[in-house]
């Protein structure tokens, strides 16, 4: 058998459109979605929004927000529908480079209208062209609240990335980070058969980030599962895209059919069969960071 280390693998974040089916498919699968949609309505309430000081947001001034990879919307519109209850008028802009993630998220805000209570500012590309662009043109904009919902893992410097970030918050705003942890399935997976340039970072580095830079911030440790049995149905397509999102490779594309067999197997022997479903247990790890 090929050995996995000389396989030349093909990184999936690299094919938008294709990326995009993926990631739909893993939240299909996934109960982490759901849990974080709960997280938000029971804990962010009292961890982000209680603790953004209303002083500076009267009648006049909007609450600015910064959405960092926001994919498909729906995580960041249950949190603005939070904020809302506190802040009568929100100014959100989304830095989202998939143009997939930026139509969808534009269905959504078309389908359940906020009216007039939030305007946004959609910047089809990536945190770091942002962010540069606003460099170039000396026009820091500064935010009361920024969320980066597993989107982290696609920077190559994640803690000038995280200084860059909390350079542009508020005196008191608030960065919401959420990344998945080394104790679950998929950076397992991503252990066994990538570089260490191609596997995505894991909470226990940016929790190390966090502290070395001396910034403020409370950590919650939360559970969920990807049921993966479709991963084993021959000619099941979902199957193809759930193993190729959790591995962040084009496995059918990056070597021999032994080489896939070898990865779907190693994950089926990390997962626990529960009557039809084969769970794959994820941990992640959410960062409320105050300014
Ligand atoms: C796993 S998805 C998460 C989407 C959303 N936050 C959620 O949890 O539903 C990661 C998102 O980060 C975006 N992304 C990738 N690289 C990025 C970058 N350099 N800057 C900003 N967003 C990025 C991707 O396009 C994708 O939409």
């Amino acid at each position: 058998m090929e050995s996995s280390s000389a396989i030349s693998v093909k990184d999936i974040s690299h094919d938008p459109s294709y990326y995009t089916k993926a990631f739909n498919v893993f939240v299909r699968h996934s109960t982490e979605h759901q849990m974080l949609a709960t997280w938000v309505e029971t804990i962010f309430p009292r961890t982000v929004v209680e603790k953004i000081p209303i002083s500076k947001h009267n009648q006049e001034e909007k609450l600015k927000i910064l959405g960092f990879g926001s994919g498909t919307g729906d995580l960041d519109y249950t949190m603005i529908a939070q904020l809302l209850k506190k802040f009568p008028s929100i100014s959100n802009t989304v830095v989202e480079p998939n143009p997939d993630h930026i139509v969808e998220y534009k269905k959504l805000v078309a389908s359940k209208s906020f009216g007039s209570d939030v305007d946004f500012n959609w910047r089809q590309q990536t945190w770091q062209e942002y962010y540069q662009e606003c460099q170039q043109l000396n026009k820091i904009k500064k935010f009361h609240f920024i969320s980066a919902i597993h989107s982290l893992y696609y920077v190559e410097d994640p803690e000038s990335t995280i200084l860059d970030i909390v350079s542009c918050l508020d005196e008191g705003g608030i960065l919401l980070l959420v990344l998945i942890s080394e104790n679950g399935g998929v950076i397992r997976q991503h252990k066994r058969f990538l570089s260490d340039a191609q596997r995505v970072v894991g909470s226990e580095t940016i929790c190390k980030i966090l502290e070395k830079c001396q910034l403020k911030f409370e950590a919650f440790t939360e559970n969920s599962t990807i049921d993966i049995a479709c991963c084993y149905e021959a000619g099941n397509q979902d199957g193809v895209l759930l193993a190729d999102f959790i591995n962040n490779v084009k496995l059918q594309e990056s070597g021999p059919p032994s080489f896939v067999e070898e990865v779907l197997s190693y994950m089926r022997e990390g997962a626990i069969q529960n009557g039809d479903q084969i769970l794959l247990d994820t941990e992640w790890q959410v960062f409320v960071v105050t300014k």
